[in-house]
């Protein structure tokens, strides 16, 4: 993995970290990682404690690390009580407000938008993919600020809300609204850094058991990224100090952090309301306009 700046200097050791989506293929492997480098982690998933092996991640985090550095919460991040409940829990178990907050809970849709879509499936794209990051992210800026702290939140966004695709649209606008947030919360550095992981196709079920995906000819094995490469990245993401608004597009084993997308358009939009003015007063000089 290449990345674009030197050695991460945010120390991960001891943090609180809320990890969304926990019991998910990303998700695990993320929570390994984050113990391996000292994190405590809250970690937070839809199912139940017992199923899905929650219980036996968190014995198997506490048993290596020799203390208690995993507990699990049960949440259906679609429900805004269950996010507030999430961020309290968390400073609960651990005896302060979280230092981090990683979103990283998201769902595809097997359908197709403009054929077998459903308003259903539509709401709960945008409920856990947009929604639920916002909310936390909010609550979670109000905890850290009102306890004085200081704290960073990864959005796991995705490459499809880099680049339209056909068959992702929705998926697509939800990660790129993640991006878009990521970008406005810059204001809230140096005490709050808000960046986010934005991945091609990854190796895990979400994108092997997905039928719409398994003929997209732009999944292109060649590229598909290793669960471990977006540990990488999000880590990274995490240590880098200069991380706040960036997001980090990650395809074929590269990263890219400086992404000129909103620069440029913000400079076009700049340009186009200059120019806008400077019509409406040379109008109104000459006596055509109000
Ligand atoms: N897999 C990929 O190719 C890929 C590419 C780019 C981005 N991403 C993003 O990375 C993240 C993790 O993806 P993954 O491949 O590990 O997916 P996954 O399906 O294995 O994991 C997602 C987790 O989110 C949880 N979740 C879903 N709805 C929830 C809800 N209402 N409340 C709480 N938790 C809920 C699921 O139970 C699951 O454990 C997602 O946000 C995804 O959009 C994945």
């Amino acid at each position: 993995m290449l990345f674009c700046s030197s050695q991460p200097a945010y120390d991960i050791s001891g943090k609180v970290v809320v990890l969304t989506g926990a019991l998910g293929a990303i998700g695990r492997r993320l929570a390994v990682r984050l113990a391996e480098r000292g994190a405590r982690l809250a970690l937070v998933d839809v199912s139940s404690s017992d199923s899905d092996g929650a219980t036996s991640l968190c014995a198997e985090l506490n048993s290596g690390s020799g203390q208690r550095v995993a507990a699990y919460l049960m949440a259906d991040l679609r429900r805004g009580s269950d996010i507030t409940r999430m961020l309290e829990w968390a400073a609960e178990e651990y005896g302060h407000a979280a230092d981090i907050l990683i979103n990283n809970a998201g769902i595809a849709s097997p359908a197709t938008l403009y054929d077998d879509e459903t308003f259903e499936r539509l709401a709960a794209m945008l409920d856990v993919n947009l929604r639920a990051p916002i909310e936390a992210t909010r609550v979670f800026v109000k905890h850290v600020q009102a306890a004085g702290r200081s704290g960073v939140v990864v959005h796991m966004a995705s490459m499809g809300g880099l680049m339209p695709n056909r068959g992702g649209e929705v998926y697509g606008a939800a990660k790129a609204g993640l991006i878009h947030l990521t970008r406005a919360s810059r204001f809230l550095a140096p005490q709050i850094r808000v960046c986010a992981v934005a991945p091609y196709y990854v190796r895990t079920p979400m994108v092997m058991n997905n039928p719409k995906l398994q003929n997209n000819p732009t999944v292109y094995p060649v590229l598909m990224l290793e669960v471990d490469q977006v540990c990488d990245a999000a880590l990274h993401c995490i240590g880098d100090t200069r991380s706040a608004g960036r997001t980090y597009a990650l395809i074929g084993g590269w990263t890219y952090a400086r992404m000129w997308l909103y620069d440029v358009t913000t400079l076009h939009i700049t340009l186009l309301a200059g120019l806008a003015l400077l019509a409406a007063m040379v109008r109104r000089v000459i006596g055509l306009g109000p």
